[in-house]
Parts: structure tokens; C-alpha cells; sequence
């Protein structure tokens, strides 16, 4: 494969002011990361109590678990950042994919220290998210229990529906019957709907002294049935590990209790990471022959001045090597073949607007990696697909849904990752959320949103113009309506916004990209081969 040529001068005054901008928003990255981690109002004091019980944070408990050395990848870190008057960092509960003894496991532990663990909308999601990345991916699950179940001031929004408390036992149950093992560690409250956690889990490790289990806690016993009893008389880990056996195994404290969690995991009988036998194509992996941060210079401090898609796949592939496909037509969506941390890729990646040529080149593309069992890496930076009457005449609706309508039957992994703007049904053509990306990781320039806050000033007014109430519409409405939209738009098209509602897995930096993707890749490839899919009509 051949080397991509950077047009970029690093040394050029434009590459330093690009890089100042960016350093500035990864500052804000990582402040807004250590709030989600140790922030919040009265936290200190729900810390200093949970720390006084004797109890370990709940990151070090996941430090404790893995594998020594071994990386973490958090998933969905700042998840309710901006909710819920800033009281809920991280919405309470820590996702992500960890090693142990080699393998890769999925973790859902709970922050005992935010709102006692209980489960806002947010959090709800974010466990929910975490068990369909662990179900596509094939991992096998680890809870670690410390939970006061269903957020109950909050409780319509996090117990009746589909994807909801119900939908995560639903998932558990499904998963396990899969073959994924379910584990628990109870250290800390258990009740109600969240006593199925470790009752539903394949194998269940409870902490003396800190674990409980029940139903109903105390209050409810004592309302319903007028008995008094202490909390660890009624669900404690003696209690279910020699009378009811709810949980199988007792720990004295948390130390032990991970130590038999690690000698659970060994019996599982899992594929480790390093397993070389794959259905995917592998080499051994190079670095970039550009440095990955050189990205911070690539994306222009101002927004509207585009950058380009080689200079982005050149600081993210293996050796910056990328073997193009129909480079000389088309030319608005890059696509073409690299390596990821050795794994074969076939990348589409957006130079701007999405044209006829560009839809037509990313369909054949799309069937190509189908057919030849490659996953699909989409680099997201678009306005959408070309407007006006010329591309209409051309088909851009019908040419748009080949693309959209190859992009949903693709059956191998896909990756996605907002680099810049995802705009219109630029995301959907794109692997956007809804199209199921195995992740979907975002970069904090990045903007989402159905058109940009400059487009939906100017079509807003028009529409209102156009109206019933147009004739009553002064010059200050309209300039109210325009302030009104852009800000708006702004607002719920920053990646913040957008991350705290789980629309994404997370804001990564972009130097990162290349090591995020690598781990992701991993685990497609210790699968099966996922069956390929039927053919699909096309509008022609
Ligand atoms: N819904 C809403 N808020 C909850 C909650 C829930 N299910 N569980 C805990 N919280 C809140 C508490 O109100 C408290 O909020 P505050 O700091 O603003 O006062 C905070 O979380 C910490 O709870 P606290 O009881 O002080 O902590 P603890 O460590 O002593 O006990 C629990 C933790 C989880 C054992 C205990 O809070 C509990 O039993 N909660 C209710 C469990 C329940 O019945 N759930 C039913 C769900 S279907």
C-alpha cells in the first residue's frame, strides 16, 4: 500500500494557531473527564462516607479486577454531564472493556458515591449501552453491584419502557443464555428490581459486611409485615451464601472477593485478545508514518474552513499507507483500504458534502467490504448530501439511499467517528447512531446535529415567512427567532450535549483514535465470522 503524501507544513504559522485551538478544547476534555470522576455537589461527603466503610472508589475497584498494566477502555464518561443540576457525574455508573487474564470482559459497576448508585435516565442508557456493546462484540459481563436501584423521583423515565430496568434483566438473561457469562460482586445495596442483577448472573461474589440482597429492605419489611430486622440479617452475604443460596461465594472484603472474581473469570473458557486464529485479516502493526497529534494542527481552529480527509486517515492508519479507491471520481467521500493496529479496514472517509458520484463510489465501496468480510471504518465530517436542482434531477435522493440502504445491511463490523460535522442524512450514510456501529466515538470539534445553526436560522425564518403567520412577522420577531435557533442549534449540537444523552460511546482525543480503534478491531476478531446478509433492492 502506498504511503499518503502530507500536503501539511507543521511548521507553518496556520499548524501552530490550529494546535493552540485544540489544546485549549482538550483541556476542557480533561477537566470535564476529572469532574465526571471526583466532581460534583456534596460528593466530597459521599466520598470521605464511603471511604470511612471501609468501601474502595469505584474505578479502583475496576483497577483491581484488570489485568496488571492492562488498558481500560471507558465508555461514555461524561454521560449526563449538564443533567440533572450537575449531580450525577458520569450518571453514576462506570462502563467499559478491561482484560482479565487476557480476555476481554465488559464492565457495568455502579458509583455508590453519586446518588448512592441509584439509576437516573442517563445511567439506565449507559448500563444498557454497555450490555449491546457487550452482546455484539461477544464479551462476557462483570457487575460490580453497589446500586439503590431505579432512580425513584425519576421513576417513569427509568423502569417502564422498552430499554429500560426491565431491558437490561431482559439483556442478561438473553446474554447468558448466549453463552456470555454474567458476573456479580455484590458490594453494596442490591434492592428491589436491582436484587436481579446478581440473582439473574451466572455466578454471584458478595462482600461480608457491605453486600446486601433483598427485595424489600428493612422499611418496606417492617410496613408490610411489621418484622424488624437488621439489613444484614434480611439479605447480607452469609445469610445468601448459607441459607438461600442467592449468591454462591463469600468474601471477607473486597480484596478477596476480586481475587475470586479473577479465579471465576479463568474458568469461563473465553478467547483471550492475543488469540491469533481470526476470520479477519491481520499483520503485524506499524505506526503512522505521521505522528497522531499532528491532528490537532490538521482540524481548523475555525470551523469553516474545511480539512482535508487524506491528512486525517494518513495520522490514524498503520504507516499512513492507504490504498485508494477510485480516487479520480467522486472525490467527496475518500474510500479506500488501511490497517488499523495490523487489522485490514475499508475507510470512507467525508471531504465535505456528500455529492451523486460520492453516494454512488460509497455504495460500491460499502458492497465491496461486504463481500470481502472487511469492517468498515466511517470517518464522519460532512454537510450532508448536495441539495439543489441539478442533484436532484440527478437522484441524490434515490443514490443517498443506496448508500444509507448498504450502510444498514452491512453485517461486518462498523466503526464510526465524528472527526467534524455530522449533518442531515450525511449521518445516517455515515454510520450514524442509528445505523448500529459497533461504536461510535466522537471528537471534541465535532458538531451533531440535522443541519448547522447558520442553515436553521435562514430556513426557520423562511418557513415562518412562508406562513400563516408571515404577514404578522416583524423585522424584531425575526431577528429574535434568529438568535432564538442559533443558539439552539449551537447548544444541542456540541459534542457535550451529545455525549451526556449517550448518542455516542464517548469524546476521545484524537490522538487516541488510532489505539481506541485497534482495541475495538480486537475483539471483532477473536468472534465468529458474522453470517453475511441478503441482498437488497436498489433503486436504480
Ligand atoms: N432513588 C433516589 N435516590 C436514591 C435512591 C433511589 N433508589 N437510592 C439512594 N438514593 C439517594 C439518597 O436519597 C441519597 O441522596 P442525597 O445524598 O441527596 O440525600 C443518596 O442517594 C445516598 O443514599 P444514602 O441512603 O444516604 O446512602 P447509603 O450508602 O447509606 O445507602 C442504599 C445506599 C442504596 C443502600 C440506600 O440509599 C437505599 O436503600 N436506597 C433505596 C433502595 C430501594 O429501595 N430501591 C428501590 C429501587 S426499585
Amino acid at each position: 500500500m502506498r504511503q499518503i503524501e502530507s500536503r501539511i507544513d507543521v511548521g507553518s504559522d496556520g499548524h501552530a494557531t490550529n494546535r493552540a485551538a485544540y489544546a485549549a478544547m482538550l483541556e476542557e476534555l480533561r477537566e470535564r473527564m476529572q469532574w465526571a470522576i471526583d466532581g460534583g455537589p456534596k460528593r466530597e461527603r459521599s466520598i470521605e462516607r464511603h471511604l470511612e466503610r471501609g468501601k474502595v472508589m469505584v474505578r479502583d475497584r475496576i483497577d483491581m479486577v484488570i489485568d496488571d498494566g492492562s488498558p481500560f477502555l471507558e465508555l461514555s464518561t461524561l454521560a449526563g454531564w449538564g443533567q440533572y443540576d450537575d449531580e450525577a457525574p458520569g450518571a453514576g455508573i462506570v462502563t467499559g472493556i478491561g482484560l482479565v487474564h487476557g480476555v476481554p470482559w465488559m464492565f457495568i459497576a455502579n458509583d455508590a458515591t453519586v446518588k448512592g448508585g441509584s439509576l437516573l435516565p442517563a445511567s439506565i442508557k449507559k448500563h444498557v449501552r454497555a450490555q449491546d456493546i457487550a452482546a455484539e462484540n461477544d464479551l462476557g459481563c462483570i457487575y460490580l453491584v453497589d446500586s439503590g436501584g431505579a432512580f425513584l423521583p425519576l421513576q417513569d423515565e427509568v423502569f417502564p419502557d422498552k430499554d429500560h430496568f426491565g431491558g437490561s434483566f431482559y439483556r442478561q438473561a438473553r446474554m447468558s443464555a448466549c453463552g456470555l457469562p454474567q458476573l456479580s460482586v455484590v458490594l453494596g445495596g442490591s434492592t428491589a428490581g436491582g436484587a436481579y442483577v446478581p440473582a439473574l448472573s451466572d455466578e454471584v461474589v458478595m462482600v461480608e459486611g457491605i453486600g446486601r440482597i433483598y427485595l424489600g429492605g428493612p422499611p418496606i419489611v417492617k410496613a408490610a409485615l411489621g418484622e424488624i430486622v437488621e439489613p444484614d440479617d434480611l439479605g447480607g452475604a452469609r445469610i445468601h451464601t448459607h441459607v438461600s443460596g442467592v449468591a454462591d461465594y463469600i468474601a471477607a472484603d473486597e480484596a478477596e472477593a476480586y481475587a475470586k472474581l479473577r479465579e471465576i473469570c479463568l474458568t469461563t473458557n473465553r478467547r483471550r485478545i492475543d488469540d491469533r486464529q481470526s476470520w479477519l485479516d491481520r499483520i503485524e502493526p506499524e505506526p503512522p508514518a505521521h505522528h497522531p497529534t499532528e491532528l490537532y494542527g490538521v482540524i481548523s481552529a475555525d470551523p469553516r474552513i474545511p480539512f482535508e480527509a487524506h491528512e486525517i486517515i494518513a495520522r490514524i492508519v498503520d504507516g499512513s499507507r492507504f490504498a485508494e479507491f477510485k480516487p479520480d471520481w467522486g472525490e467527496s467521500v475518500v474510500c479506500g483500504f488501511a490497517r488499523v493496529w495490523g487489522h485490514l479496514v475499508g475507510v470512507l472517509a467525508n471531504n465535505g458534502i456528500i455529492f451523486n458520484e460520492s453516494a454512488l463510489k460509497a455504495t460500491h465501496f460499502i458492497e465491496l467490504c461486504e463481500q470481502r468480510r472487511i469492517p468498515l471504518l466511517f470517518l464522519q465530517n460532512t454537510s450532508g448530501y448536495m441539495v439543489g436542482k441539478d442533484s436532484e434531477a440527478a437522484g441524490i435522493a434515490k443514490n443517498g439511499a443506496k448508500m444509507v440502504a448498504a450502510v444498514a445491511n452491512a453485517t461486518v463490523p462498523k466503526y464510526t467517528v465524528l472527526v467534524g460535522g455530522s449533518y442531515g442524512a450525511g449521518n445516517y450514510g455515515m454510520c450514524g447512531r442509528g445505523f448500529n456501529p459497533r461504536f461510535l466515538f466522537t471528537w471534541p470539534n465535532s458538531r451533531i446535529a440535522t443541519m448547522s445553526a447558520e442553515t436553521a436560522q435562514t430556513v426557520l425564518v423562511d418557513i415562518r415567512l412562508a406562513g400563516l403567520r408571515g404577514d404578522q412577522t416583524s423585522e424584531e420577531e425575526i431577528a429574535r427567532l434568529r438568535a432564538e435557533v442559533a443558539e439552539q442549534y449551537e447548544t444541542h449540537s456540541d459534542p457535550y450535549y451529545a455525549t451526556s444523552r449517550l448518542w455516542d460511546d464517548g469524546i476521545i482525543d484524537p490522538a487516541d483514535t488510532r489505539d481506541v480503534l485497534g482495541l475495538c478491531l480486537s475483539l471483532a476478531a477473536i468472534q465468529d465470522e458474522p453470517a453475511p446478509g441478503p441482498g437488497l433492492v436498489y433503486r436504480m
